[in-house]
């Protein structure tokens, strides 16, 4: 069996390693191509493979055509809006996430972007201290529940909405649950946002809904730039001049949010979110072992393309 890691932005070598170790164990062999820059290369790439691992890698029917012995695509990371689902179950490839594995990581980003906005992204002018401060959590997954935990060490307040999670889990973990997301934006002073890209979700968080956030409130979102109205955003921030907006994800307008929101908005440059030493190895040697678990023994456990 050939594993192929596929990986635009690479996972750390530690991870790598702990991925050869899985398949070297299993008798597969384990194939590398990282930071590659057309989808010629991937789409090569696959074309003798029976197994693949991506991160945000785009995983569509072009590339489904071209892997002609995939079988399965492990997605190491939690939003698989980057595969399609329907394509992977026309070709027969069984479609997999590792969820959790990186939470922490993406958790833990959100308040290195809050403390630099916060601080008026280090200008040397007088911010503002996280203490004391209510954060909404706009859906309580895997990275909700590590952000609420992280929080509560810094003394906020936490109140969290997620559509798919009822209120009595969300106070059973020991957070207050909010009616709605219109209720989250009113009454907190940040909004973090943990949704995925759905057709649902998209351009979900609009200038109505940002629009209610109290003064000096902030936007923070290491989701996915889908879910933002982009152009909402920009009309909100133009009429709302105490608003900030910080970002893991580059709006498509970025330069368009640099320019006129200077102090007030962004951006890393990449996607930071997962890009720790341990949220690789975890994601990585995870997605490995489930590969090798459903090649092996038929373990679907993390399908999402049933
Ligand atoms: C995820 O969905 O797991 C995160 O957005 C991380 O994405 P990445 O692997 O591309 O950094």
């Amino acid at each position: 069996m050939k594993v192929l890691v596929a990986t635009e932005k690479p996972f750390s070598k530690i991870a790598v390693d702990g991925i050869k170790a899985v398949t070297d164990a299993a008798g597969y062999e384990l194939v590398l191509l990282e930071k590659y820059t057309e989808k010629k290369q991937f789409l090569d790439a696959v074309a003798d493979v029976d197994a693949l691992i991506i991160r945000s890698d785009k995983v569509d029917a072009e590339v489904l055509d071209a892997a002609k012995n995939l079988k399965i695509v492990v997605r190491a990371g939690a939003g698989y809006d980057n595969i399609d689902l329907a394509a992977a179950t026309a070709h027969n490839v069984v479609a997999m996430n590792t969820p959790g594995q990186n939470a922490n990581s993406v958790a833990e980003l959100v308040f290195g972007l809050l403390v630099y906005g916060v601080r008026n992204f280090f200008n040397g002018t007088s911010g503002t201290e996280l203490l004391g401060k209510k954060l909404g959590i706009l859906a309580f997954g895997n990275v909700g529940r590590n952000v609420a935990r992280v929080a509560k060490g810094f003394g906020m307040e936490v109140v969290a909405y997620d559509a798919f999670c009822p209120a009595e889990a969300i106070e059973a973990a020991g957070v207050k649950a909010a009616k709605n997301q219109e209720e989250l934006f009113e009454t907190c002073d940040i909004v973090s946002l943990h949704i995925p890209a759905t057709p649902e979700t998209k351009q979900s968080i609009n200038y109505d809904l940002v629009g209610k956030l109290k003064k000096g409130g902030i936007l923070v979102n290491t989701a996915r730039k889908e879910v933002i109205d982009e152009a909402g955003l920009i009309k909100l921030m133009e009429e709302r001049t105490d608003l900030k907006y910080l970002t893991d994800i580059k709006p498509d307008a970025d330069a368009e949010f640099a320019e006129k929101f200077a102090g007030r908005y962004f951006a890393t440059p990449k996607k930071m979110g997962a890009q720790t030493a341990e949220a690789n190895v975890n994601a990585g040697i995870a997605a490995a072992n489930q590969i090798v678990g459903f090649l092996r023994d038929g373990i679907t456990k993390f399908q999402v393309n049933k």
